[in-house]
């Protein structure tokens, strides 16, 4: 008797196989169903849901869930200083942490009403920065969506956050809906008691709860410890997670001079006054430079303009817009440029050319804004500056004879100018750094506090620099200042257009290496 036998085909173009034949206990022939194929079916999933789990935030934010109250720390702090300064306030930020949340408030201008609810639009993005090349701490108009998910994805029962600002205050729970995969947030909208405004009022006169406050908020568990935190990394009684907090915050005091920064950590209080209110940096309601943009930038800003006048019925002249640069205040050297460019009373929206922007004009556009303005001075971001460090890293517990305050500038012959070309590309920066030794009887741990643009970072962003790809933790350990010295570093960079390698702003490119 012959034994049983499976035919098999080559498969067909489409890949399938086509009907086998094999013969059956019983002998006789059967046709094989072929095998299940799946048609798969292109599913539209909103981007909203970019932000409604823990693993979309972990990258949007770039830090792990046990991280986050640093970011909301991080992220609140500078909206809050970059508000106050653009509102030319001298920043006083007050934080408080308690086992249910952490609190930030300043004396700015307050969060304006219409950007919270765009905030809470996750379709769009809504800043006022993001689209502008500058040295600001804020840059992407993409924190604030991240912070407004974030309790809910760290207690699913209780998180919730309270923003306060403009005599209102705002209690925002935001889930996801998982069938629709959108975005369901509730706003429940209260007055502030006006005993509260008073409360904080500085001298009994001004309300200083004239800013905004961010209260990020969860339900705190009770355990054989006490009242913790909801993960056990952040139980503020263990680990070094409370240092990491209090690093971060005196971060921001390190690198703002003009800020005074109270914190409440569990009834403990720390405080760093400003050590020069009146101190002097490039801000951000400072007119950019038209050499901080490439082309790409300059149509993105362009196009914002674009569609902002779209929704509001309204198209400028493009004169107008120039005057929005450092160099172009003046109508005389804007019509240069609008002449040059060939623009004369020309509206942005003619820099539209069939449905796209007109790339080749606006790069003309932008080479004559170059032409006839001259590159900003790195000196003109400000420098931190050595008195203020060494203050800080003194009341540290540094050893007066140990400080040393370091300041690197751009080569001064890229400053000036060969050629127009040359002139173009100037991007100006400023880095600081400052050192110290805590002496013998200290702690065997080094410090290291690191930033751009006047911001603290949640880890060191400069892993490497330039092309040779070394990053600080390398050339501190070359400088024999490893991870066991008691040693105070600081390193800040200022730069129009420092570019991080991701969305959490954790790990930035430093261009040229010099
Ligand atoms: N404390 C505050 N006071 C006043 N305005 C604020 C405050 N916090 C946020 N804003 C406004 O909300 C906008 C959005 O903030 P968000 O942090 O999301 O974006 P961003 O600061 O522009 O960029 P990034 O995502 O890099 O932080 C800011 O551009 C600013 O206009
Ligand atoms: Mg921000």
């Amino acid at each position: 008797m012959s034994k049983p036998t499976t035919t098999k085909r080559p498969a067909s173009a489409d890949g399938a196989e086509k009907v086998k034949s094999r013969a059956p206990a019983n002998g006789k022939k059967q046709a094989l169903r072929p095998p299940p194929k799946l048609a798969r079916t292109t599913f539209t999933t909103s981007r909203e849901m970019d932000f409604f789990s823990e693993r979309e935030l972990v990258t949007q934010t770039g830090h792990e869930i046990g991280e986050w109250p640093l970011v909301f720390l991080k992220e609140t702090i500078d909206n809050a200083m970059d508000a106050c300064e653009e509102a030319g306030i001298p920043p006083i930020i007050e934080i408080a942490a308690d086992a249910a949340g952490i609190t930030v408030r300043d004396n700015g201008p307050g969060l304006p009403g219409e950007t919270l609810k765009a905030a809470l639009d996750f379709t769009v993005r809504a800043s006022n920065r993001e689209a502008y090349i500058s040295p600001c701490r804020g840059a992407q108009g993409n924190a604030l969506k991240t912070i407004l998910p974030m309790p809910r994805i760290i207690d699913a029962d209780h998180g919730r956050l309270i923003v306060s600002a403009h005599g209102k205050r705002h209690v925002i729970t935001c889930g996801a809906c998982p069938i629709s995969q959108r975005a369901v947030p509730h706003d429940d909208v209260t007055e502030v008691p006006k005993s509260k405004k008073r409360a904080s009022g500085r001298n009994g006169k001004a309300s200083f709860f004239s800013g905004t406050e961010m209260r990020i908020e969860w339900g705190p568990r009770d355990d054989d410890y006490g009242v913790v935190w909801p993960f056990d990394e952040l139980n503020p009684q263990s680990g070094d997670f409370p240092e990491r907090f209090r690093m971060m915050v005196e971060g921001f005091a390190i690198f703002n001079p003009h800020a005074a920064i109270r914190l409440d950590w569990f009834g403990e209080s720390r405080e760093w006054k400003a050590t020069n209110p009146a101190w002097e940096k490039w801000r951000p309601d400072k007119p950019t430079s038209p050499h901080w943009y490439e082309p790409r930038h300059l149509e993105r800003l362009i196009g914002a303009y674009i569609v902002h006048g779209r929704d509001h019925g309204t198209d400028r002249l493009v004169s107008e817009f120039l005057a929005e640069f450092d160099g172009l205040s003046g109508s005389r050297n804007r019509a240069k440029v609008l002449e040059d460019a060939g623009m004369l009373r020309a509206k942005l929206s003619e820099l539209v050319a069939g449905g796209r922007l007109d790339s080749d004009r606006i790069g003309r556009l932008l080479s004559a804004m170059q032409r006839c303005t001259r590159p900003v001075k790195p000196q003109r971001l400000g420098f931190i500056g050595e008195d203020h460090l060494k203050a800080r890293l003194l009341a540290m517990g540094v050893q007066p004879d140990s400080f040393t305050y370091k300041r690197r500038l751009p080569p001064k012959s890229k400053n000036r100018a060969s050629s127009p070309d040359e002139k173009a590309c100037f991007v100006p920066w400023v880095l600081e750094s400052a050192f110290g030794w805590l002496g013998p009887a200290a702690n065997d741990r080094r410090r290291i506090y690191s930033g751009a643009n006047w911001s603290a970072a949640i880890k060191n962003p400069f892993r490497s620099f330039g092309t040779t790809g070394e990053g600080l933790e390398a050339t501190l350990t070359e400088m024999r200042a490893g991870r066991n010295e008691p040693i105070v570093f600081v390193l800040h960079l200022a730069h129009p257009r420092v570019e991080y390698t991701d969305r959490g702003k954790s790990a930035l490119i430093v261009e040229g290496g010099s």
